[in-house]
């Protein structure tokens, strides 16, 4: 019997998958483990599991190096891979969002010349150009985003709000709701195929736990 190998988002997302499926069954003694290891065996079920940076897992599942992968619904709509995504976990919950000082309100609504910061360029246009129909500049960053209008690199940023804590304690706020996000299970399309069956019972075992989803 092959392996079905899972990709996980590395931190908190792999922890709660691995919660998630424990309930169902599935288990994997060696990530229990404090180590630096990135790849992890269940012999008996054959089941492997690795973890990896969040924006490298539908790599990883696109090219079938994993079967199964868990990620946030950010990061598929920014990297736009042929994937199928087959749940919504309901966990990792929060919203993408415009944000910037209040001040800047009025020339969000009616400039055609704004400067975007984030970590999601992607995203960014989709919105601003096919959305709102405006011609924006984006300026790629890689993290700590909130800087870009707070030191004047940007007007706004568009980003992931969850506790709205770091906008807060930089004087900065929602001005727009773009969409909400939450963890996905997607998987390689030819796996589906070949391991339908396997893959199904995981997905349903998952899919049983209802109310725990959430
Ligand atoms: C994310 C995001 C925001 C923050 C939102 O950053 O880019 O900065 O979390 O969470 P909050 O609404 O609960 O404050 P992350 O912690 O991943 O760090 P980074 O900005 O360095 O990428």
């Amino acid at each position: 019997m092959e392996y079905i190998t899972f990709a996980l988002a590395k931190g908190r997302l792999a922890e709660k998958t691995m919660e998630l499926l424990e309930k169902t069954g599935i288990t994997c003694e060696e990530m229990k483990e404090d180590s630096r290891k990135l790849i992890f065996v269940n012999e008996e079920a054959k089941l492997k599991f690795f973890l990896a940076k969040a924006s490298d897992v539908p790599t990883y599942v696109e090219h079938g190096s994993a079967d199964i992968g868990v990620i946030g619904k950010d990061t598929l709509l920014e990297e736009t891979r042929n994937l199928y995504e087959v749940l919504d976990l309901g966990f990792g919950k929060c919203r993408f969002a415009v944000a910037g000082k209040a001040e800047i309100r009025e020339k969000l609504e009616r400039s055609n010349d704004l400067r975007v910061a984030t970590k999601y360029p992607n995203i960014a246009k989709e919105y601003f150009y096919k959305k709102k129909h405006k011609t924006v500049e984006i300026i790629k960053l890689h993290g700590s985003v909130e800087l870009g209008p707070i030191v004047g690199l940007s007007d706004v940023i568009v980003d992931i709000v969850e506790t709205g804590s770091t906008l807060r304690a930089n004087g900065l706020e929602v001005l727009e709701e773009i969409c909400p996000v939450s963890a996905r299970v997607v998987v390689n399309r030819v796996s589906m195929k070949m391991e339908h069956e396997r893959i199904s019972k995981i997905i349903e075992g998952i899919k049983s736990l209802g109310d725990e989803l959430k």
